[in-house]
């Protein structure tokens, strides 16, 4: 029987651009990019566990704001969930301080530009649209 544990990535949207972020380890994922976030902790609520993240890698003061509908496999026993979210006004801008060694704010006409990661573009296409709509 396998538990699934659930990680959480942000679609973290200010000024109607995307943050995107590129990971620098492991070897296999180095160089492709991502959503920023991790894996949820026992006993932590998945919101609390985007927020943390987020501190952790960035340096930023955040919020999830919304689910984005959908959920998507990850190697066993990881299943990627994703919230839009927000920086608060008074957060530092975001840093890449780990896991990461490169940021980019993408607006709807960049977003692909970069080379996600495969598992995060159905949630980058949902995000799309939220975009578009801004
Ligand atoms: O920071 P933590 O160790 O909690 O988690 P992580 O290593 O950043 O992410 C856990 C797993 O989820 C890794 O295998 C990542 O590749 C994957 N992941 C992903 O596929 N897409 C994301 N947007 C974030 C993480």
């Amino acid at each position: 029987m396998s538990e699934r544990i659930v990680v959480v990535a942000a679609a973290l949207l200010d000024a109607g651009r995307l943050l995107a972020a590129r990971r620098s380890a492991p070897p296999d994922l180095s160089g492709r990019w991502e959503l920023p976030g991790g894996k949820v902790e026992p006993g932590e609520c998945p919101e609390a566990a985007l927020v943390r993240e987020l501190r952790e890698e960035l340096g930023v003061s955040a919020e999830a704001v919304a689910r984005v509908p959908g959920e998507w496999p990850l190697r066993e026993p990881y299943v990627l969930r994703v919230w839009t979210a927000r920086l608060h006004p008074a957060s530092a801008a975001p840093e890449p301080l780990q896991d990461h060694d490169d940021l980019r704010w993408l607006t709807r006409d960049e977003l692909w530009d970069v080379d996600w990661l495969d598992q995060d573009v159905p949630a980058v296409r949902e995000v799309a649209g939220l975009l578009e709509a801004a």
